[in-house]
């Protein structure tokens, strides 16, 4: 069959459409939410026509569309008060109710049930072709069965081109994901699908709402689900689609440690230019409508860059984001991961860094020591020394083949070009250490990472790091300490105080100032983490 297409929807060809739509045909229409396959509601074959075109399972029921609240009455046998009093604050708009289904809906719309599902649409188009058509019209998202919903024509045509008699094309849905659908058909209402009304707004018109368990969870094998489309796998690229909780800082991580062939990221934005992978976003963090609204348009573009595994930033899942995260849920088939949350320490020389360090090892965080990480990377005969060896000379190797710290040291901080070259070696090498590192001695029992190094601030390392715990002493105690601690002049030490930056340098860095002189208690400066 030739799908037409039409895009300019003036009354001719709105015209046109709801003739195809009286005589049974199949047209794909822009709605506020999700572009949606429309037959009329009265006409079982022409409604059994939309389960084949989609490949949708034949027991999932579809939504009766209509344009006027009049137009509820025939097919439903109740109009309880709570549903008139939602239809009278969000109707038209993105709430679909499920009310007690009337003998005059073909068994096709609703198969098996006593009850069917209702909408009426806010957009435009879709009012004026159900008005034109002079019926209701059952319409699923117009999507194939299983991949994410259309929210543009161009969607429709990629999926359902030569398969439906017509497409109109009343360009980009506004909210993104499909309505909202709540069930008034329990004794509680019920909300069995989170959309564009959000919980706090049901609640707001009807008091108690409960929130069906498959709205976050996993189905029980054999249980059946209040909702039939919640059983199956939706809004799916085929790429393997991941959730990743936590910060963007261990979202890095977590795709640097587990790269293969064929990653990809989608995050928010302003957050892709650090990701080592494709990275698409999906609008600001704090923007749930904008993710809404790109959530299926990016994860079909997935599809389109050839993706093998998306990892997604988690987003909020409250108002409209619950709505967002039951897809993401879905389409992720629930594999939600929570890399460690990662802490730099730092500090300058003597103020008790490595106390700190060892204190957080005793309160269960995994500590990764720079210091061994800088030495393991240049050990005797490793490709980081060759790598040296060759950009600053042979004579940095002693005759055992060994790193000779001085000779290097006195090169590489000749000038800061030379500095440079020394960070572009050893910064990546001590990076990849670090991860496999963590990697072979995370475990469950860990409450995160400390990634313990002087130079943190200036490593590639920090992209990592989600908090920044700074240890400070004043000078006198931090010069007793070395002195203790070293066997140096008080000339030497002081030298090497000084070559540091000064404390207001780490301070202004700090997300955390932990005090390890008296009268503060360490433990105490401690108890937040
Ligand atoms: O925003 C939307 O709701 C879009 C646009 C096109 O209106 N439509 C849509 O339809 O998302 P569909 O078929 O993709 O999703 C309808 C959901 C399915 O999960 C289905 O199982 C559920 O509503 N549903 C329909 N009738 C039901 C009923 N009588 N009882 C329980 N769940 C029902
Ligand atoms: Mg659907």
């Amino acid at each position: 069959m030739k799908t037409k297409f039409y895009k300019n929807c003036d009354a001719a060809e709105l015209t046109e459409v709801a003739e195809i739509l009286k005589n049974g045909g199949l047209v794909a229409i822009p709605t506020e939410t999700v572009y949606g396959l429309a037959a009329n509601a009265y006409n079982g074959e022409a409604v059994s026509k939309v389960y084949e075109a989609k490949g949708r399972p034949t027991d999932n029921p579809m939504i009766v569309h209509i344009s006027k609240l009049e137009e509820i009455y025939p097919l439903v046998t109740d109009f309880p008060e709570k549903a008139r009093a939602l239809a009278e604050a969000y109707w038209p708009g993105p709430l679909t109710m499920i009310l007690p289904k009337s003998d005059l809906v073909p068994r096709q719309v609703a198969p098996r049930l006593e009850t069917v599902a209702v909408r009426m649409p806010s957009h435009p188009i879709a009012r004026k072709i159900i008005e034109l058509a002079g019926v209701p019209l059952a319409a699923p998202s117009a999507n194939s069965s299983g991949s994410p919903s259309p929210t543009t024509a161009q969607h429709v045509l990629n999926d359902l081109d030569g398969k439906i008699d017509a497409i109109v094309d009343g360009g980009e849905c506004d909210v993104g994901i499909e309505s909202t659908v709540i069930t008034l058909a329990t004794e509680v209402p019920r909300l069995l699908r989170p959309g564009g009304i959000t919980l706090s707004q049901l609640e707001d018109v009807l008091g108690q709402v409960d929130v069906d368990p498959a709205v976050l969870s996993e189905l029980k094998e054999g249980v059946a689900p209040a909702s039939p489309g919640m059983k199956y796998k939706h809004y799916s690229p085929k790429a393997e689609v991941y959730i990743v909780e936590g910060s963007i800082e261990s979202f890095r991580f977590l795709i640097d440690s587990e790269k293969q062939e064929g990653d990809m990221a989608l995050c928010f934005n302003g957050e892709e230019k650090d990701i080592s992978v494709e990275c698409l976003s999906f609008g600001d963090e704090k923007d749930i409508n904008a993710q809404a609204h790109l959530l299926f348009a990016q994860l079909r573009r997935f599809d389109e860059l050839g993706a093998k595994r998306v990892f997604v930033r988690a987003p909020s899942n409250e108002g409209v984001g619950l709505g967002v995260y039951n897809r993401l849920l879905r389409a992720a088939a629930f594999k939600v991961i929570s890399p460690p949350a990662i802490y730099g320490l730092t500090g300058q020389t003597g103020a008790g860094k490595s106390t700190v360090g060892k204190m957080l090892s005793e309160k269960g965080y995994l500590i990764v020591d720079g210091d061994v990480a800088a030495r393991a990377i240049v050990e005797k005969g490793s490709p980081v020394l060759c790598e040296l060896a060759e950009a600053f000379g042979s004579d940095i190797i002693d005759e055992n083949g060994e790193l000779i710290r001085p000779m290097l040291a006195k090169k590489a901080f000749a000038n800061e070009e030379e500095r440079q070259k020394l960070n572009s070696i050893t910064h990546p090498a001590v990076t990849e250490w670090s991860i496999d590192y963590i990697k072979e001695n995370l475990n469950e029992s860990h409450k995160g990472v400390i990634i313990d190094a002087a130079a943190i601030f200036d490593s590639e390392i920090r992209k990592y790091c989600s908090k920044m715990i700074v240890v400070t002493a004043p000078e006198e105690e931090r010069l007793a300490r070395i002195l203790q601690r070293d066997s140096l002049t008080k000339e030497a030490a002081m030298l090497r105080i000084k070559a540091q930056k000064d404390e207001q340098y780490y301070k202004e860095r700090a997300d955390i100032i932990v005090r390890n002189y008296p009268p503060y208690d360490l433990s105490q400066e401690l108890e937040l983490l």
